[in-house]
């Protein structure tokens, strides 16, 4: 039977008592309407520890976008009924009150990493990321936390976090799960229309058309491709097309220039922002 608390307090006393019987714990934080791809970060973590916790909450000061968050799909019962098939123990759902008694004004230096992509279209996203998930951290003291990849720039910026404030967490990416046709599953999906639904998948095959030939372009020419391939869908509006080091997300001009690659898109397809990505090599 798996628990639901909503406070601090009753979820670390619980957390401790497990810890103090040397029980380890795993940590799927999320911002609930689970889907598929939750729930394989929810296995994994049940695989590898003795305790999972999964936290819901959706965190307001993480959204640039006040109508992002308005239409952000919240459902906690049909939620718990998902969980009770994945053996995780605990869930926290707190409210924003809770969570933030009073406005947290931590402030974190990720070098160049939050000035790309996604922390250039959404100025203030990553430092509401990282204060929720250091808060959520100091909450629930995992040993491994668990992210997706499909937010590949998140996934770095909670690695570099947890390297400055010395953390002692593991976090573990895991790849990114998609629909049969390609498409990455995301939370926002549930938003498509059907004929946005059906469009969407454009997105993956755009990427995984350029993995194998990328090497015969130049990365600027691979960026073209990729978004004018998108493009090609009236419904789309790419917001941004960006081949990056794996490492530093800095973009680079020669595919010698570095050892790992990425491609990362965000594009609206009408008024739901999607991002995918595909590591090249
Ligand atoms: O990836 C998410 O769902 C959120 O950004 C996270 C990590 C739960 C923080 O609110």
């Amino acid at each position: 039977m798996i628990k639901l608390t909503h406070t601090i307090s009753s979820t670390q006393t619980l957390i401790q008592q497990q810890i103090g019987i040397g029980k380890t714990i795993g940590f799927v934080p999320t911002m609930g309407a689970l889907h598929e791809g939750h729930l394989q970060l929810i296995r994994r973590a049940v695989a590898e520890n003795d305790i999972v916790v999964v936290s819901i909450f959706v965190n307001p000061i993480q959204f640039n976008n006040p109508d992002d968050l308005a239409k952000y799909p919240r459902t906690l019962e049909a939620d718990l009924q998902m969980l009770e098939s994945t053996g995780c123990h605990l869930v926290f759902a707190p409210s924003a009150e809770e969570m933030y008694p009073e406005p947290d004004l931590t402030e974190f230096d990720f070098g160049q990493l939050d000035k790309v992509m996604e922390g250039k279209f959404r100025p203030g996203h990553f430092k509401g990321v990282a204060i929720v998930v250091k808060k959520l951290f100091e909450i629930v003291i995992p040993h491994k936390a668990y992210f997706g990849e499909k937010d590949f720039q998140q996934l770095a910026i909670i690695k570099k976090m947890v390297e400055i404030l010395q953390m002692p967490v593991e976090i573990v990416p895991c790849a990114i799960v998609r629909e049969p046709d390609g498409l990455a599953m995301s939370s926002r999906n549930a938003r498509l229309t059907a004929v946005e639904r059906a469009e969407a998948p454009i997105i993956f095959k755009a990427l995984s058309g350029i993995k194998e030939n990328h090497s015969w372009f130049i990365p600027d020419g691979v960026k073209q491709l990729v978004r004018g391939e998108i493009q090609e869908s009236p419904f789309f509006r790419v917001e941004y097309v960006d081949i990056v080091d794996t490492e530093t997300l800095q973009p680079f001009e020669d595919w010698n220039d570095v050892e790992h690659a990425v491609v990362c898109v965000a594009a609206f397809i009408g008024s739901v922002r999607l991002i995918d990505n595909i590591v090249l090599y």
